[in-house]
Formats: C-alpha cells, structure tokens, sequence
C-alpha cells in the first residue's frame, strides 16, 4: 500500500521520501495545480516503463516532462520567441509547451513516445521544489487508471492507484482541477493541442496570435493521448440535460433549477453562481460522487463553451464518448 506524506504537515519528509523513491525508479504520485501526476523519473526508461503498468495504458504515449523552472527546460528544448513570452508569462503554472527536443539530452525516448519534441511544463507549489531537489526532469500523465477519471486529491490516488505505487504525496485538493493546456508554435502558428487549465484568450493575448484549433484527424497523432472515450466514470454521460430522467444522477451548473432535479440520484452543482474556475476545479471529484450514487446516467447542465469552459467541454465530450 501507499505511503502517504502530508506535505504541509512533512515538507523535508516528502522532499527526502520522494526523491530516494524516484531515484529508486518508482513512479509516485505528486500534486500538482492541475490534476495529480504518476511521476517518474524522464530520464529511466525502466521508471517511465512503471508509469505504463500502472496506468495499464495500451500504448506508448508522448508524456509530459516536469522542470523545475525555466534554465532547466531550456536545457532540454529549444524555445522560439513565442514559446518564451508564453513562458515567461504563464510559468509556473497550468501550460504545456511542446518543444523541440535538443539533441544528445538525457530524457529517454520512452517519455517522448521517440519524437523530437518534448512537452514541457512547470507546475507550481511543491513539486517545483520536489523537481529541483531531484535534479532530473519527472514524466507525469495524470494519476489514475487510463481511460478513468483523472485525480484531483491524494484520497483519489488512494482509491485507484494506491494498492500499485509505493508512495503518494499529498498537498491536499488540486486549484485548477482540469489538465493543462496544451500548445505548439509550428511554422510560426500557434496551435491549440489540448484545451485545459489556462484559457485559450489569455494565450492569445500574450502570445498576439489567435489559436489554431485542429479540427482534423491527424490532431489524434499530434496529441496521441486526446482520444475519444478519455475521462469516462462508469456510469454513462449525458450532455446538455436540461430536465432529469428518472434515477439518473445530475451534475448541474450555474443557478438555474434543472426539471425533475428532486428524482436525481444524487444532485451535485459544480459552481451554483456559474463560476467556471469553480466549476473545473470541482469536475473530477463530482464525476467520481456522482458515479459512486449507482446511478446508471450522469446527466450535465449546459456549459458555456468560453474560458475554462473550453477544456471543461472537451473532458465532457470525452467522458460521452462511445466506450472502446
Ligand atoms: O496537467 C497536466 O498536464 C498533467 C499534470 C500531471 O501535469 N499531466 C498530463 O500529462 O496530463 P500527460 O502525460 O497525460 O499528457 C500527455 C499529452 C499527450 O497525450 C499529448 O497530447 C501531449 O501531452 N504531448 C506530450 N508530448 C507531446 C509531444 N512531443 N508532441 C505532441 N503532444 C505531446
Ligand atoms: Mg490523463
């Protein structure tokens, strides 16, 4: 079973506790602001190999790597202007940069799926710290069974995760809740891979450039790990409800009253004042309430599609998704 370090009650325990694990080449569980990472080392490929037992995911996928601060990516990847000023601006925090890879670096093929770019992103708080004292670039897709729903709090690890890793490090709930955004600048264009933590308009604003979004099928081999039916509870997923079905479970937004809302199952409101910062931040743990209820459906208010409510949407659609 897990060990489980409270980091605000054990900070130096944790540092200690989760670099020997790491350098032991165990994938752990780590906080961070967006979603709770399975992290190991970039650099094993034995380590990185944990990280796809664990997960029990099928396919070799280009995994995020986790840096410490802006030198220690730049050790690894080559940053064009664009890529700067958006790091500058948003680092540490919800943002993923794909970069190209330098050659001769340490980071083993496995945590690029053997491309030659790299996803980089430095994450805020304690991991920061935990990559620092380490010294070497952490591999971490999000720290849940694949295809599930992603954890947002060390009890969600706990559940999932905590009988397969040795150690999960706990900085109570995730602030952001959703992944992080992902972008690519590539011949100049700035490409939308991933909605997530950080709202497409604030990119653009500083990188002044609108944000392509790919809208064809070769965005499943550009981001190979955004495949329908990601994100999906056990229950089935009902967008758009506007009325309740009979025993279904309701994730309701905003104030509005959902018709035949005293029926659900189990009645959950991710922001009652429609706060979509709120909202996401509240996603993963409903979706995991309301599948716990038994409920056979989980129907969803609408979502304004705008902010947060981007990368809100895509898990949504996901969760929808036909189940392979
Ligand atoms: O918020 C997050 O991003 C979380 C936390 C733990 O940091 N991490 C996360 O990592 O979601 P992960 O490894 O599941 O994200 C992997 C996705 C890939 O499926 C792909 O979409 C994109 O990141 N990606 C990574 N490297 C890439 C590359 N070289 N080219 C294109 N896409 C890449
Ligand atoms: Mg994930």
């Amino acid at each position: 079973m897990a060990r489980i370090i409270d980091i605000k009650a054990d900070r130096q325990t944790a540092l200690e506790a989760g670099c020997a694990a790491l350098a032991g080449g165990f994938a752990i569980a780590i906080p961070t602001e967006t979603v709770y990472g399975l992290a190991a080392d970039a650099t094993n490929p034995a380590a990185i190999t944990r990280i796809y037992e664990t997960k029990g995911r099928p396919r070799f996928n280009p995994l995020i790597c986790h840096m410490a601060d802006l030198a220690m990516a730049e050790a690894y990847a080559e940053f064009d202007p664009i890529s700067r000023a958006l790091a500058e601006a948003f680092w540490p925090g919800p943002l993923t940069l794909v970069l190209p890879l330098k050659s001769g670096t340490a980071i083993h093929a496995l945590a690029t799926a053997g491309l030659d770019s790299v996803g980089i992103r430095i994450p805020k708080g304690f991991t920061g710290d935990l990559i620092r004292a380490f010294g070497r670039p952490l591999a971490a897709p999000s720290a849940n069974t694949s295809g599930k729903v992603s954890a947002t709090s060390a009890a969600h690890v706990e559940a999932d995760l905590g009988a397969k890793i040795p150690l999960i490090l706990d900085a109570g709930a995730s602030t952001v809740g959703v992944e992080s955004t992902i972008v690519k600048v590539e011949n100049g264009e700035l490409r939308l891979l991933r909605p997530g933590g950080l709202p497409a308009k604030e990119i653009e604003r500083v990188a002044g450039k609108r944000l392509l979004r790919s809208k064809k099928a070769s965005a499943a081999i550009e981001a190979p790990g955004m495949l329908a039916s990601h994100y999906a509870p056990g229950a089935a997923v009902r967008l758009e409800a506007t009325a309740l079905e009979p025993g279904e479970a309701l994730i309701a937004f905003g104030p509005d009253r959902v018709a035949g809302a005293e029926q659900a199952a189990i009645a959950l409101n991710l922001s009652p004042r429609g706060d979509l910062s709120e909202a996401a931040a509240n996603l993963f743990d409903y979706m995991k309430k309301a599948d716990a209820s038994g409920a056979a459906v989980i129907a969803f208010s609408p979502i304004p599609d705008e902010g947060l409510g981007e990368a809100i949407n895509d898990r949504l659609r996901r969760a929808a998704a036909p189940r392979e």
